[in-house]
């Protein structure tokens, strides 16, 4: 089912607690602190200090030789998918996945690149007989499969390294080069206990966003080979995605960074409470798995989904209603307001 994504111009946003996206996190003092401390200087000349620093602290964290930061995750996602495919080469990607069902197809349209969408399991994993099933022979009639995309966490689902290495070694055997889409892969490592080299050693390629859950306004981070980073520089360019004094915004990726990626076992520790909430009262249809981080989801009714999304915003909370509705938890909701959030449920009627 698909829904619309679009702004629900809401006015005085600060009035509310917003539980559509972990995107919605503002910076905090700290942060803006930071930023206003900055060092800068012109990344496309490659002298930003801290763009320099930030590349550098996160391919170190994640163990790969080097790192590019991108304005978003959907350019830096996009930027992997140039680089690391040709002209009417195929991307093996989850149905579900973010590169496919959300980023309008950029791939396709400004790469020439297909995408040949596999189904996806219960817990956010793709099958590894899928994998094999879809590759294509070597025959004119086909496109060449160049390229495997996994996404970590899909749907606020944590997905094992058992089930990522199954999947990695399927694309492994055909010789797909295989790229993370971790926007939210800190929160995977938070909730499995696996430390980030050892997450992202599978991958060639793994995009970071600094802007959702670890709070930074702005920016996502690509890490990958020397010579992938290289190359990927250029799409970058050509994408308009140079950003010039860019080290204020870099300084607050930074400091997340390093202060606030623990800070997410928080959020999934709420997400957890409001779904056990939500399930004590017998009234909401909740699917929260073991698996879960920040995110649960509510299957409603459209009227009743129309209802609730009044209700809650008449208690000041904005939820994306729908038949499946998504609720996020970040780091700008704390437990007093998850209180709020659970009586504004509670007495729900509708
Ligand atoms: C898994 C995943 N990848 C990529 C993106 C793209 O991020 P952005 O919209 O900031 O470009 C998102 C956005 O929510 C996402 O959830």
């Amino acid at each position: 089912m698909y829904q619309n994504l679009q702004t629900q111009n809401i006015d005085n946003i600060a009035d509310f607690i917003d539980l559509r996206s972990d995107t919605v996190t503002k910076p905090d003092a700290q942060l803006r602190e930071v930023m206003a401390a900055a060092d800068v200087g012109d990344d496309v000349y490659g002298d930003d200090p801290n763009v320099n620093a930030l590349q550098a602290e996160m391919a170190e964290k994640l163990g790969k030789e080097a790192g590019l930061f991108l304005p978003s995750s959907t350019q830096s996602n996009l930027v992997a998918m140039l680089t690391h495919n040709a002209r009417g080469d195929e991307i093996l990607v989850g149905r579900k996945y973010h590169i496919f069902k959300y980023e309008a197809g950029g791939a396709a349209v400004l790469g020439g690149l297909t995408y040949d969408p596999l189904p996806v399991r219960d817990d956010g994993s793709l099958n590894p007989e899928d994998i094999h099933a879809a590759i294509k022979p070597d025959d004119s009639h086909f496109p060449i499969n160049t390229t495997l995309v996994l996404e970590n966490t899909n749907s606020g689902q944590a997905i094992s390294m058992e089930r990522t290495m199954a999947a990695v070694e399927a694309g492994r055997a055909h010789n797909l080069n295989v790229h993370l889409d971790g926007a939210r892969m800190f929160n995977a490592c938070v909730k499995l206990g696996v430390d980030a080299p050892t997450m992202a050693a599978p991958f060639d390629s793994i995009n970071i966003c600094l802007s959702k859950g670890l709070g930074a306004p702005v920016g996502a981070v690509l890490v990958g080979s020397k010579d992938f980073i290289h190359k990927a520089k250029r799409w970058r360019k050509m994408l308009g995605g140079g950003m010039r004094q860019a080290g204020i915004i870099a300084a607050a990726g930074r400091f997340a960074l390093h202060n606030y990626v623990d800070d997410l076992a928080d959020d999934h520790r709420r997400a957890k409470a409001l779904a056990d909430a939500l399930n004590e009262t017998g009234r909401y249809d909740v699917i929260y798995q073991d698996n879960q981080t920040n995110m649960l989801f509510v299957h409603l009714d459209k009227d009743r989904a129309k209802k609730l999304g009044a209700h809650m915003r008449d208690h000041k909370i904005i939820v994306s209603a729908g038949t499946e509705s998504r609720i996020v938890l970040h780091r700008n909701i704390d437990d007093n307001q998850l209180d709020q959030i659970i009586s504004a449920f509670k007495s729900f009627n509708g």
